[in-house]
């Protein structure tokens, strides 16, 4: 009797539980997927309107979840943020977060039938009129992907096809959007032309090589000329460089940077790495356990970072010329998305906890009209200066010349 309290309380199920959760998730998933397959949808049933027309996305309130046989995994929790045409939005925060959910929630691309996207809107801009992904088939999709919106992955090696030359998965991509009626020769012309864009001399040898035939950098590079072979408004970088040691990352973000400019694409930059961030972004969002805790232009995020949760990850990364002991880890790890309680999902782990953080998930707070945080601290002062100041009372702590994190 004992041992099977303590099962439960460890989350354990029984056969029959995980059973009886299968079949309700089946039933479920079933229903979103009849939608999604649907075949010659009327396109005003997934017209929208932007809310800004200079925005390309806007991810409007939006939920993912994966029902699994334990339980709905609530990955993407409600988060809204808006990528303006032209720019670059860097998404940051632990291993975990929802960050390369959010982005296969644009391009739907979630591992299917258990990944769905049960609420919000997710609105993306084609020019003379914009849709709401959530609501479009596979059909629209498929017509979207590749041409309007295109991802870049971290591992080049796994998203490359190993028995295929290089220059046939340019090809591929061209002969399936833009290049619809040209020729063989202006196909092959085009994918020449993009492996030259992307920075590789001798474009016609590497044209005719395998994947495992070229280095790492060189292989990230054909991933970006497949990418940007059709001119994309909106690249989804998810940590595009992270396989690369660091210099051939500067010139692979280099790339990506004048590229983006060339064809006027925004990019949705997701990474760890918070100098990658610093480097390319316009705007920063910071994720946490499947929501926003902090978002603001990336001069806000780095000159005045205010979520406890923004100042511990600048805490634990290294600065040139900063000499320090030991570099900060924040204490404990993303908890899994799976019945989350309803107060500040970082409260376990957050070292600056005041009296209110025993209260309902606090609601965003607006410290200038473009920075905004959702934490207890802001919430009677709400300045750059109190971001400053809550800077100052971790950096003490770390230095360990601080006592204790409650200072209200
Ligand atoms: N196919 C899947 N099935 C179940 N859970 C998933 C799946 N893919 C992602 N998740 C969960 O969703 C959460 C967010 O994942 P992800 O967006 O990949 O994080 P990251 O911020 O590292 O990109 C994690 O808790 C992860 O376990
Ligand atoms: S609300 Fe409280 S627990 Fe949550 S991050 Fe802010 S100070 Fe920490
Ligand atoms: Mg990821």
């Amino acid at each position: 009797m004992f041992g099977s309290d303590k099962k439960k309380e460890a989350g354990y199920l029984s056969a029959k539980e995980s059973r009886k959760i299968s079949r309700e998730n089946r039933k479920i998933t079933e229903q979103y997927e009849k939608k999604r397959k649907r075949k010659n949808v009327d396109p005003s049933e997934y017209a929208c309107e932007m809310r800004d027309p200079n925005n390309a996305v806007e991810f409007d309130d939006v939920h993912t979840c994966f029902f699994t046989d334990t339980g709905v995994v609530k990955s993407v929790d409600g988060v809204s943020y808006d990528v303006p045409v032209g720019k670059t939005v860097g998404v940051v925060g632990e291993s975990g977060c929802g960050k390369s959910v959010t982005c296969l929630s644009l391009i739907q691309l979630l591992q299917r039938p258990q990944g769905q996207v049960t609420g919000g809107s997710i609105r993306l801009n084609l020019g003379d009129h914009a849709i709401d992904v959530t609501k479009a088939p596979e059909e629209a999709m498929q017509k979207i992907r590749g041409s309007e919106v295109s991802m870049i992955y971290q591992e080049p090696m796994t998203s490359l096809n190993p028995v295929f030359k290089v220059g046939e998965q340019i090809e591929e991509v061209i002969a399936l959007h833009d290049g619809k009626d040209w020729s063989k020769e202006q196909i092959k012309a085009r994918a020449i032309e993009m492996i030259e864009t992307v920075g590789i001399a001798n474009s016609e040898g590497v044209y005719g090589m395998y994947p495992h035939e070229l280095s790492g950098g060189m292989r990230q590079r054909i991933m970006i000329a497949i990418a940007l072979a059709c001119n994309p408004r909106i690249i989804i970088a998810d940590e595009p460089t992270t396989a690369l040691d660091v210099t051939i990352q500067a010139q692979i973000l280099d790339l990506l940077r004048s590229l983006k400019d060339k064809i006027n694409s925004s990019i949705i930059l997701v990474t760890h790495d918070l100098g990658v961030v610093a480097e390319m972004a316009d705007y920063v969002v910071v994720m946490y356990a499947g929501r926003i805790v902090e978002r603001g232009t990336a001069e806000e995020i780095f000159d005045h970072p205010a979520h406890p949760y923004t100042i511990g990850l600048m805490a634990s990364k290294p600065v040139v010329g900063k000499h320090v002991e030991r570099l900060y880890s924040i204490p404990g790890k993303v908890p899994n998305p799976v019945n989350m309680p309803n107060y500040c999902y970082f409260k376990d782990r957050c070292e600056l906890c005041v009296k209110a953080c025993d209260g309902e998930y606090p609601h965003m707070v607006r410290l200038s009209p473009t920075h905004e945080v959702s934490c207890y601290r802001y919430y009677d002062n709400a300045t750059a200066d109190a971001a400053n100041e809550t800077a100052a009372v971790l950096d003490e702590l770390i230095s360990g010349t601080g006592t204790e994190g409650e200072d209200k």
